[in-house]
């Protein structure tokens, strides 16, 4: 039976009607209609569908909908500063073509600000490691580490 979940997307207070055990992808993408965040492999490996949930970065494929009851989510649609301005991590990603395909920037780049938000100036041992859960198949991961140092610059 479909339950009532209250929780808040990208600063939007929002009740979800869903089976408690949906996972938070499929909600996000097919109900919200919030299809940045990507489906990769579906098992918690690749990062693709990396959304922030109380400041905590999460595999979204790996949660389900009921656990979100009352949390504050934020997906790639709520990371960029205005309607005409990206957040430096998007902006750097561009600059430094640190996407091809794009099906892991989504996650790469909310990894990337949530590393950020927690730590202001990393080290490079730290940005690898604040990617560490986010795969690539396109660029290599050069252009995506100069993509975040890039964006630690601003
Ligand atoms: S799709 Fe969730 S980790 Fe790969
Ligand atoms: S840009 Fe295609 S998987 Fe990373």
């Amino acid at each position: 039976m479909r339950s009532q979940f209250k929780c808040t997307v990208n600063g939007n207070a929002l009740e979800l009607q869903a089976y408690p055990m949906e996972r938070l992808l499929d909600v996000l993408r097919e109900q919200l209609r919030l299809t940045g965040t990507k489906e990769g492999c579906g098992e918690g490996e690749c990062g693709a569908c990396t959304v922030m949930i109380d400041g905590q970065i999460v595999n979204s494929c790996l949660v389900p909908v009921a656990q979100v009851e009352g949390c504050d989510i934020k997906t790639i649609e709520g990371i960029a500063v205005s309607e005409s301005q990206l957040h430096a991590v998007q902006q750097a990603f561009i600059d430094c073509g640190g996407a091809q395909c794009g099906i892991c920037t989504p996650g790469m780049v909310i990894a990337a600000v949530n590393l950020l938000e927690k730590t202001p100036n990393p080290t490079e041992p730290e940005i690898r490691n604040g990617l560490a859960g986010n795969l690539c198949r396109c660029t290599g991961y050069m252009k995506i580490f100069e993509s975040v140092v890039r964006a630690c610059q601003r």
